[in-house]
């Protein structure tokens, strides 16, 4: 079955990820598939949380922290600016300090380990969590393509998830138990509990994004992930142990899209032996990727004759990938 074949016969997939390591074109697939996508009458929206701006460059549009951006009919870019995210989780946890106390000001001592904390790697990955839950849980849109950081991130990534989860399943049950508790005692002194407990709302409305977010991601019928890789050992090596990871976590893996094919119409032209060599090492790893992902290989595509960015590349490559010039 070729790409074009899975996005039709799962049309309730609307959450879509190209993974792998650097580099290998996850971005450039995301964008085709967007593209090919919206192409087809479908709402669009391709996002990434990469520092790096990489849509930006693709589409040449400046699109970094500017929410969804336009590209052309049905098709939306955005590239969640991590940074202001933090920020803004700092403004609140100051507002609700202040609030709290009554204060008109956060103490120095309080503002130092805000500071603190926002350094924290974890307290960054929370924000992006946090801002990718917002997108998704939003839907507004038919597809929504999210353009993944390589490899090891995006499994730290859904890790967290899960441990998110598992704290959070925690917590709210020992905060329902408490005030079961609660209110069992105000009974016996007769008083009345219609005060809310706002510490548990809260941390049912986390839980419940959480779960929305984490149940899109693992859920066969609407998640597909594929795999970008190219023929290369180190590389196929890889993409096989973080297949194996990734089924850990109970991602459903759509399937592997081969990158960067050197045309092997070539060899019937007047070619250098270093090309050709070239290309007879590729088939040996084409093998190699046959006998590992076998008919899990949904496409393959090849190196084009220059970098892919700009709407007509795009469109190039989409062609390759979903028209009639895919195999
Ligand atoms: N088939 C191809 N032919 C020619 N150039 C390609 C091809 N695929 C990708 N490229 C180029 O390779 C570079 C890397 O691709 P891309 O940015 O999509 O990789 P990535 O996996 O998103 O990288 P990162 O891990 O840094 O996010 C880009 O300059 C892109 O234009
Ligand atoms: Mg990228």
């Amino acid at each position: 079955m070729g790409l074009k074949a899975v996005f039709e016969a799962n049309p309730n997939r609307r959450y879509i990820m190209f993974g792998g390591k650097g580099g290998l074109g996850k971005t450039t697939f995301s964008a085709a598939t967007a593209y090919w996508l919206a192409s087809q009458g479908k709402r669009v929206l391709v996002f990434s949380v990469d520092p790096q701006a990489s849509l930006t460059d693709i589409f040449q549009r400046d699109i970094f922290g500017k929410g969804p951006v336009k590209i052309m009919d049905n098709l939306w870019a955005q590239e969640i600016d991590a940074d202001s995210h933090i920020k803004t989780y700092q403004g609140e946890i100051r507002k609700k300090i202040l609030d709290m106390y009554g204060l008109d000001a956060v103490p120095e001592e309080i503002e130092n380990y805000i500071q603190a904390a926002s350094a924290e790697p974890a307290m960054e990955e929370s924000a992006i969590f946090d801002a990718v839950v917002d997108v998704v849980v939003k839907g507004d849109y038919d597809y929504y393509i999210y353009d993944l950081v390589p490899l090891g991130h995006a499994l730290y990534y859904l890790s967290m998830a899960k441990v998110y989860d598992e704290w959070i399943n925690r917590v709210t049950h020992l905060r329902e138990e408490m005030r079961e508790y609660e209110e069992m005692v105000s009974r016996l002194k007769r008083e009345k509990t219609t005060e809310q407990d706002e510490i548990l709302n809260e941390l049912l409305y986390i839980k419940g994004r959480i779960n929305a977010s984490s149940s899109i991601l693992t859920d066969k019928a609407k998640t597909a992930f594929f795999f970008v890789v190219i023929p290369e050992e180190m590389i196929i090596d890889d993409t096989r142990n973080a297949a194996k990871l990734f089924a850990q976590f109970d991602v459903p893996i759509g399937g592997y899209v081969v990158n960067r094919v050197i045309p092997h119409q070539l060899l019937e032209q007047n070619i250098p032996s270093y090309l050709r060599n070239r290309i007879q090492m590729q088939d040996r790893h084409l093998d190699g990727i046959r006998s590992a992902f076998g008919n899990q290989v949904l496409a393959y595509v090849p190196e084009l004759e220059r970098d892919v960015t700009g709407l007509p590349m795009i469109e190039k490559l989409a062609d390759i990938m979903y028209g009639n010039g895919s195999r």
